[in-house]
């Protein structure tokens, strides 16, 4: 069973001015989302992320379409039963203590006071913010704001939980400490879908990834493919003689980075074997052949420049 099934989502807001265009935040969007995945959705600012969010968890309506959260529509008031939530810049009253943030939250979610009281203990602990749950909100850093919200959206112990950029703001080793807490929740067999800017984090703990730009799905796959879908092939070898480097150069269009390093893009499985038997002809020793990995960021931006075109 998917965790969340998106399916032809168009959401239109009235425009800002006097102009009869309409703003579409999102456009025909569809996709599904496993039990179990870290799924990150990017794209620019004004992508169309948060709005997507907000209509998962029915705090805004699609204008056309539906999803599902574990085969329950989304206007099933009981899809809500399984879903924790961490907005983008929440803001919980400064003059309140951690705990009592926490408190609060179970308590609207439902939960039972004992309940609320020992997952409390739980999850401080787990974001480590155990020895502030005393201390008055106003006094948090950003980071530890995000680490309480992250708390926060726990609580109801859900199935599925929803981050809107959670390590924003967050230095490096909050950030870290974040990532646990989420490798942890999946280890746990959450599902976790989030949004976020930063894209060498989204790389290191996403299984799956979908881009969206101006409101419409331009990339949906696993990180692996998405970083891998080049098909160029990284070669090191022992040191090549000058002709066998010339037809390297001439027939199978490499690029040379060394005397025993090149780059050959391939167009199927057949040409990168011709190139190992065409080097083992003419004795050349192959210590590795590997695909080339771009990072996730650059994918992002070549594809992002592509749609300008
Ligand atoms: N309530 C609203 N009324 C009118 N337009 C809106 C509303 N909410 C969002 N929009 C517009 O919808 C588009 C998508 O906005 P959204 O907040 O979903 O983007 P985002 O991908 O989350 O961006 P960011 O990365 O900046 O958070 C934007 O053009 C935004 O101005
Ligand atoms: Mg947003």
């Amino acid at each position: 069973m998917s965790s969340i099934s998106i399916k032809n989502i168009r959401k239109e807001f009235p425009s800002k001015s006097f102009s009869k265009n309409k703003i579409i935040a999102l456009d025909n969007v569809s996709f599904d989302v496993g039990e179990g995945e870290i799924f990150g959705l990017l794209g620019p600012n004004g992508a169309g992320k948060t709005t997507l969010i907000k209509i998962l968890l029915g705090i805004t309506y699609p204008t056309e379409g539906e999803a599902k959260l574990f085969d329950k529509d989304i206007k099933d008031v009981r899809s809500k039963k399984f879903v924790g939530y961490l907005p983008e810049n929440h803001k919980f009253p400064g003059y309140m203590k951690g705990e009592q943030v926490l408190h609060y939250f179970g308590m609207l979610s439902g939960m039972k006071n004992k309940d609320v009281k020992k997952k409390t203990d739980e999850f401080l602990k787990l974001v480590e913010m155990d020895k502030w749950r005393k201390t008055k909100i106003k006094k948090y850093s950003k980071g530890m704001m995000q680490r309480l919200g992250l708390a926060q959206s726990m609580l109801n112990d859900p199935k599925l939980i929803f981050l809107d950029e959670p390590t924003d703001g967050v230095d490096p080793i909050g950030r870290k400490q974040i990532r646990d807490v989420l490798l942890n929740l999946k280890s746990l067999g959450k599902t976790i879908f989030l949004n976020s800017h930063l894209l060498s984090e989204i790389e290191l703990i996403c299984d799956r990834v979908a881009i969206l730009n101006q409101g419409q799905l331009i990339k949906e796959g696993s990180v692996y493919d998405i970083t891998t879908s080049s098909n160029s092939y990284n070669f090191v070898t022992s040191e090549i003689s000058d002709d066998v480097v010339n037809t390297l150069l001439n027939n199978f269009k490499a690029t040379l980075n060394s005397k025993t390093n090149f780059t050959c893009i391939v167009n199927n499985l057949k040409d990168l074997n011709d190139i190992i038997d065409f080097l083992r002809t003419k004795n050349v020793l192959i210590e590795n052949v590997s695909k080339e990995k771009n990072s996730l960021e650059s994918m992002f931006i070549n594809l992002i420049e592509q749609t300008k075109n």
